[in-house]
């Protein structure tokens, strides 16, 4: 298949004619999704999705319950379900569209979904091993040890002992000890207390300052807008803004008609 064949049913639509990496602002995007379209069974979920992210960047993907994206993230992590059927995906010039899941994995894509995947059986300092026993490894523990002492004190605890918060910072670690690319972050404040939630923030202002490109989707669009750079709000399926996250922030319309805050 050809870089620019996309996939499944290209009826009606029509691929770009060039590389789909916009520009914008004269930088390219390292990353961008381009009408992507995916599906539950029948239902049809994500309507046409587009974004980009330049290198370094934080996107925040907003909306409200139901809006799509969790489905976006998945589509773009190649999961199974939904099933994307048409669109493409590019990033650092590679297209990830046609990979299986563990393919985009490999190709630097890392989604720390809402439920964390903590393994059972499994301590803190194994959990690491694991995301570590094939190349391409990313940050090695003595590193993630700094960043997240509670981590480094709790190495022989099993990991599923651990606070929700702690357990959202292997989650985060864990994605790091792969040499990823493409940070994808659902909801990481998820029934977390403001003081842990004040600690996870921290760890992603870490992030950002190392340069690493992510989107984070959260319910709590403000805090999720503060570390961002960009947001996206998606609203049944659809991009309803793409804008900077001041823009959000300064739009008291726009954040009661698509975030209900
Ligand atoms: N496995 C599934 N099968 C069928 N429909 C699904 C499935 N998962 C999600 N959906 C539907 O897809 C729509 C979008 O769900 P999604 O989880 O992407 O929303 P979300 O924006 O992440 O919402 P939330 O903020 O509640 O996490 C919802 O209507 C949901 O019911
Ligand atoms: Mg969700």
């Amino acid at each position: 298949m050809s870089e620019h064949e996309i996939i499944g049913d290209i009826g009606k639509f029509k691929a770009p004619a060039t590389d789909p990496v916009k520009n914008q602002g004269g930088t390219h995007a390292y990353f961008s999704c381009w009408d992507m379209h995916s599906y539950y069974g029948e239902s049809y979920i994500v309507q046409g999705v587009n974004f980009d992210i330049r290198e370094g960047e934080i996107l925040a993907l907003l909306g409200r319950n139901g809006a799509g994206k969790t489905s976006t993230l998945r589509s773009i992590a190649r999961t199974d379900t939904p099933e994307m059927q048409h669109g493409e995906i590019w990033l650092d010039h590679q297209p990830i569209h046609n990979m299986k899941s563990y393919q985009a994995a490999q190709n630097g894509i890392a989604l720390v979904p809402e439920d964390r995947r903590i393994i059972p059986g499994l301590t803190v300092e194994e959990s690491l091993d694991l995301a570590q026993i094939a190349p391409p490894i990313g940050w090695t523990k003595e590193r993630i040890y700094e960043h997240f002492p509670r981590l480094a004190e709790r190495r022989a605890q099993e990991a599923v002992t651990l606070s929700g918060g702690e357990q959202q910072m292997l989650a985060v670690a864990r994605a790091l000890a792969r040499d990823i690319k493409l940070l994808l972050l659902d909801e990481p404040y998820e029934g977390l207390a403001p003081v842990i939630v004040q600690e996870i923030e921290r760890i992603l202002e870490s992030i950002r300052e190392l340069g690493m490109t992510t989107v984070i989707v959260e319910q709590n669009a403000v805090a999720a807008l503060k570390l961002s750079d960009r947001a996206v709000i998606l609203d049944m399926g659809k991009v309803v803004f793409d804008g900077t996250a001041q823009e959000v922030l300064d739009n008291n319309e726009l954040r009661e008609e698509y975030l209900a805050i």
